[in-house]
């Protein structure tokens, strides 16, 4: 499996579901000429005129049996595996499918690229480092996400590739999950709408996209094997639905399956989930690919749904399948069907008729879109007697506290690593940034909070691995800014939600030596703060990105307002989690989560049982069980401050209205957020997030904000009726800027219950 890596270096017809917010290479490597531009008249799918459907049928009826096989299962570990045979044409990336050169079908060249383009450094390439998907989460800008995937799916395209696997939309149930950095948020309508328009921007690109891992990869810990366990309705309500949302909006070419298995049976031979739901109700037209050695079989994964085995080497889906097809055991039908999808998707994505041009990077570029999401992305957390935004006329001696801010920001480990340009900041050495170390990348944010701080301000930096050496430096500044950091990765979760390596006991050091601390975290996830009350400042700034060094700055001392918002609950303790330990891994002392932690590979067998929360994920458990966060689902302050008034609701509960206003002295921008309750007939007790609208508003400036409300939305999911289905009752509509700071309400009956949506009857 996955341990042996050794060079891991590196819309469908519901439209109306959709939520308000819109917001060659491969011809090379087969003798430089694009496929279109060979197209002889003989090749009937080459006009571009005809629907992708047709032109894959076309070319499908001129494939033999053993082209149909070679597309549906990738061409082994490649350069992933440190002496894997490499196939020609493999443009160095996780994954390889070659093409069928006589027919003109370019090869599929796959490259991990969640947070940016991975594996560059080995072709001698640059790619950007953006925020964590987390960290974009928090903006909760759809535009913003937009943005994100089009930066990834231009990279892509300059380096050759042709498809994305990225588009984490996995739901943050364990905050210690080594992966939440690549997810998107607790709440399946952010993630679904986040992670959907983030996959559009890739294929904006004519780049094949994808969202990953089909479903309830919710932790590290026994990934492989492990038994998530979930009621059909939860699961459809919580999970499901961001795939479904995200799924709809980007329409992508692939979904990958999961390592690990859904109530009972593996994900990626698993019919209920591949060809119920994703095929069958939701009208997915796109292939399946197996996460990497995520195939158990092969008649029984071909039968349940699964398109593509990757990365191909445990040959499930070559010479066996083509013998399960001779035999029948597979219908050929069956095998069409897999392969029109897979060429489907590469027409419909536009990789054969406009395959990738190979291009420099624009890293200038790059730095820039990845510092505007950033600076949208930073949540401000506490503004203690408004420390923030520090003022350069009068702050005359700052101490910069560990982090190695001095050299630069944290990124996120495994799968999702991208290379830093001249090598890990903290270590730089030539050639991959190395799997299962921690990478820092060059963007200082001392040297920009120098460029922000007026001429002649006293800066000081100190390493955070001696409390006392940074209490003293504290001690004799006049302001203190610590960087605290908590390394995740792939393969791993937190032991625990405390920041490793005792950095609870840096900043307790520091606050007591300086009243005017500010905290910066460069983080994965949620973790706990003991000492919050006894610091200032606190500033969340996740995995920060390339540009993450210039926007903690200009936050800092308010050249930007800060405007994001919390897309994860933080817990003040575990004890109030549904699950107060990572389910299957031993409890062990100590704090630091890398070292504590379990690996994904350990061979193991153990059901996660969702059902203890069920429905109640985050934000929802937190307000069920009456307990108080540390900061809230929805939480983040501003150096502004808005007003809300004036909620009106339409009858038929479709639209909303308020009125917002800039009641301070400055510029910002402000998410609103609208919360549904649903009748005690759902059997829900708890709001849900059912839309929001972020803003800019100029100081003083007021405006009616509308915002229309999807019937989906305040919907539950009958299994009976196999369909969504808005119970009728008394619904709660609360409005305002944080899950639990919302002071509009608004009360309404609907006396019938209504339909909204069949499911789509296609296989
Ligand atoms: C990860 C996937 C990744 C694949 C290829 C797997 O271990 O779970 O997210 O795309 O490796 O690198």
């Amino acid at each position: 499996m996955s341990d042996s890596r050794t060079l891991r270096t590196g819309a469908m017809a519901i439209v109306f579901l959709l939520p308000v917010f819109w917001g060659t290479f491969a011809a090379n490597a087969q003798g430089g000429i694009p496929p279109a531009a060979q197209s002889a008249p003989q090749q009937s799918w080459a006009d571009p005129s005809l629907d992708p459907d047709t032109r894959a049928d076309r070319m499908i009826d001129q494939m033999t049996l053993d082209e149909k096989i070679q597309l549906v299962h990738g061409a082994g570990w490649g350069v992933l595996r440190a002496g894997a045979p490499v196939a020609q044409g493999h443009n160095g990336g996780a994954g390889f499918v070659p093409g069928i050169p006589r027919l003109h079908l370019p090869d599929i060249n796959l490259a991990d690229s969640a947070v940016g383009v991975r594996m560059a450094a080995l072709q001698g390439r640059y790619a950007t480092l953006l925020p964590s998907v987390l960290g974009l989460s928090a903006s909760w800008d759809p535009d913003a996400a937009f943005l994100y995937g089009s930066v990834i799916g231009r990279e892509l395209r300059a380096q050759g590739f042709n498809m994305s696997i990225g588009g984490g939309v996995d739901l943050i149930r364990e905050p210690r999950n080594g992966r939440n950095f690549e997810y998107s948020s607790e709440d399946p309508i952010l993630s679904g709408i986040l992670v959907g328009q983030l996959a559009r921007g890739v294929q904006s690109n004519h780049i094949m996209g994808d969202i990953k891992h089909y479903v309830l990869n919710d932790q590290e810990t026994g990934r492989n094997t492990l038994n998530a366990l979930l009621t059909p309705r939860a699961l459809r309500e919580t999970d499901l639905l961001a795939f479904q949302i995200a799924i709809a909006l980007a329409q992508p070419a692939g979904v990958m399956c999961s390592y690990n298995r859904v109530n009972g049976d593996y994900a990626c031979q698993n019919d209920f989930l591949l060809n119920r739901v994703l095929k069958q109700d939701w009208g997915f037209k796109g292939f399946v690919l197996s996460d990497w050695e995520a195939t158990h079989s092969t008649v029984k994964a071909a039968l349940a749904g699964l398109d593509m085995d990757q990365p191909g080497d445990d040959n499930y889906f070559s010479e066996p399948l083509k013998q399960a097809v001779l035999s029948g055991s597979v219908p050929q039908a069956r095998l069409d069907r897999m392969v029109h999808r897979i060429v489907r998707g590469m027409f419909a994505a536009g990789v054969i008729d406009q395959p990738p041009v190979r291009s420099v990077v624009d890293p200038f570029r790059g730095r820039d879109d990845a510092r505007k999401i950033e600076e949208e992305s930073i949540v401000l957390l506490q503004n203690t007697g408004g420390i923030l935004p520090l003022v350069p006329a009068k702050v005359r001696s700052i101490a910069v506290i560990g982090g190695h801010a001095d050299v630069g920001v944290l990124s996120g480990g495994g799968s999702a690593q991208v290379d830093a340009p001249g090598g890990n900041a903290i270590d730089p050495k030539p050639g991959t940034s190395p799997w299962g170390v921690p990478i820092y990348f060059p963007s200082s944010p001392l040297r920009c909070i120098r460029r922000q701080a007026a001429a002649g301000t006293n800066i000081v930096y100190v390493q955070g691995d001696d409390p006392t050496r940074a209490a003293k430096a504290a001690a004799s500044a006049q302001v203190a800014i610590v960087f605290v950091t908590q390394w995740m990765t792939e393969g791993k979760d937190a032991a625990t939600l405390s920041l490793p390596d005792r950095q609870d006991d840096l900043v307790a050091a520091v606050a007591a030596a300086n009243p005017n601390t500010i905290v910066v975290l460069e983080n994965g996830g949620p973790v706990t703060m003991p000492w919050a009350p006894r610091v200032k400042g606190i500033v969340e700034s996740w995995y920060p990105g390339i540009g993450g060094g210039q926007a903690i700055a200009r936050l800092l001392f308010g050249r930007i307002s800060p405007s994001g918002k919390l897309p994860v609950t933080f817990p003040a303790t575990e004890s109030d989690l549904p699950h107060p330990q990572v389910t299957g891994l031993a409890p062990r002392t100590g704090n630091n989560g890398a070292d504590a932690s379990a690996t994904h590979n350990q061979a193991r067998d153990f059901p996660v049982d969702y059902n203890v929360e069920g429905m109640a994920v985050g934000y929802r458990w937190f307000q069920l069980k009456n307990r108080q966060s540390l900061f809230p689902f929805g939480f983040g302050l501003s150096y502004t401050h808005f007003v809300y008034s004036d909620l009106k609701v339409d009858a038929g509960a479709s639209n909303v209205s308020f009125n917002l206003r800039n009641s301070g002295a400055r510029a910002g921008d402000e998410i609103a957020e609208v919360y549904v309750t649903l009748p005690a007939s759902a059997g829900e007790p708890f709001r849900k997030l059912a839309g929001w609208k972020r803003l800019h508003l100029a100081a003083g400036e007021s405006r009616t904000v509308e915002l229309p409300l999807s019937p989906l939305y305040l919907s539950i999911y009958s299994t009976e009726k196999n369909a969504w289905v808005r119970p009728m009752g008394d619904f709660l509509i609360e409005v305002g800027g944080s899950s639990a700071n919302l002071p509009l309400r608004h009360s309404l009956h609907l006396a019938a219950s209504a339909l909204v949506t069949a499911n789509q009857p296609k296989p």
